[in-house]
């Protein structure tokens, strides 16, 4: 199957030359080409280039062309933090902290993490397939082309291995690139109240090793937060998590400055997420170190938290990432545009550096950069082409609206149902 896109008004971030990710000032370039063409050969990217300096086609047969007058072409979107396998949805909690309460007390009292716990230990894996491939294909639309997704809904062994065994089949069922991360470590449930190390203890010796044996997960993630896991859990978490095949994550420094990033870094952390109080010490440490700090736009906003330091950590010269967060407690949506817009917005990043941080840097955030997140030859065709619209700024510019008017995945043109 071959696609060719021809008069495209501007291609977007293509790399002739690719890199695993953009750091520092260089996120503010975008390398484009104007009145440009895009050729698809199966699932791959073929060639591209000026209109003018058309290298022409010899093989016609089975070639699908579009035309792409006054749309851009941009890779899609890879989104290295979800939690998109969940069994109901907690709006009545939202209404909760509209009249008055916070995240944590209503955590306290039972709710948040525990509260979705309960719905997915009663949920079947084929409801929870069915859920959570509907939001697949509505992240898909609105330009994902990679995504990760986390478990640590269930936390139990039966219910941790049924999040992560529906995960692999979603793999199987979905168009989209998926990665799985096992997040065990995501709250203490009631049962092991004053027990903690007993959980710990579980997560280590029962799960892990079937995840390992069944090649459940590609990534090991811990809340590392006060009332959550401390900074010396999360070491001890993560460390058996590499010695059973798992890249460490961390949820760090989202609600207070608790060592995440440290314990991050320490272990060999591929990402840390979230970052609302990162300062100067963890800036410091990342600098040196393999691990993409990611932002997590929507929750922030979701939750009314401070804004993370973004303008600080590129201006340090550190290389960012923008992930959705996409889960029913802190970020019900898994709009990259919109998250995208957060970040112009309230976080005072440029439009260059919010899409450069939302594709090659949070493909990096997942292992997939050198074959997702930019327009290069032999990368995967994870392509979306926009409506009409006057430059890719309009995008954040136009929050809330949708731009896109068609989505391709590895060389396959999606319907919209
Ligand atoms: O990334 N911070 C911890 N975990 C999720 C929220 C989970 C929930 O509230 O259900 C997050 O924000
Ligand atoms: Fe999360």
């Amino acid at each position: 199957m071959k696609i060719l896109i021809k008069n495209i008004k501007q291609l977007v971030q293509t790399e002739d030359d690719p890199k695993i990710k953009v750091v520092g000032k260089d996120m503010k370039n975008i390398s484009c080409i104007a009145d440009a063409w895009l050729a698809i050969e199966d699932d791959k990217i073929a060639g591209y280039g000026k209109m003018n300096d058309w290298e022409g086609i010899t093989d016609w047969s089975d070639l699908t062309v579009i035309d792409a007058s006054d749309k851009m072409v941009m890779p899609c979107y890879c989104d290295s933090h979800t939690h998109i396998v969940y069994s109901g949805n907690r709006e009545g909690e939202f209404v909760d902290r509209i009249n008055g309460l916070t995240y944590e007390q209503i955590f306290e009292r039972g709710g948040g993490i525990l509260n979705s716990a309960k719905k997915l230990n009663d949920a079947s894996e084929d409801e929870l397939i069915e859920s959570a491939l509907k939001r697949l294909n509505e992240i898909m639309l609105q330009g994902t082309g990679a995504v990760e997704i986390k478990s640590g809904y269930g936390l139990s062994v039966e219910a941790e291995l049924k999040m992560l065994r529906v995960i692999k089949k979603l793999k199987t069922l979905s168009p989209l690139t998926i990665k799985a991360t096992f997040l065990g470590a995501h709250a203490l449930p009631n049962e092991y109240k004053n027990k903690k190390s007993e959980y710990i203890k579980l997560l280590i010796t029962e799960i892990m090793p079937i995840i390992a044996k069944e090649q459940l997960a590609d990534y090991c993630d811990v809340f590392c937060e006060q009332n959550y896991f401390t900074k010396e859990e999360t070491i001890e978490i993560l460390t058996a998590a590499k010695n059973h095949g798992m890249t460490p994550k961390v949820h760090a420094e989202q609600l207070s400055n608790y060592g995440g990033v440290l314990a991050g870094v320490e272990v060999g952390a591929i990402s840390v997420d979230h970052l609302e109080f990162v300062g100067a010490k963890e800036i410091e440490a990342l600098l040196n170190s393999i691990t993409m700090p990611t932002i997590l736009p929507g929750a922030a906003f979701f939750l009314s938290l401070p804004n993370p330091p973004a303008r600080q950590m590129i201006d340090a010269g550190l290389p960012l990432a923008i992930a959705s967060d996409y889960n029913p407690g802190s970020s019900p949506s898994g709009n990259m545009n919109f998250m995208i817009s957060l970040c112009c917005i309230q976080y005072k990043m440029t439009p260059e550096e919010a899409i450069n941080a939302a594709t090659i840097n949070s493909a990096y955030a997942m292992d997939l950069s050198k074959t997702h997140g930019s327009i290069a030859i032999g990368k995967y065709a994870n392509v979306f082409i926009t409506k009409e619209i006057p430059s890719y700024a309009f995008i954040p510019y136009s929050f809330g609206s949708n731009l896109i008017d068609q989505v391709i995945i590895n060389g396959i043109i999606i319907e919209s149902k």
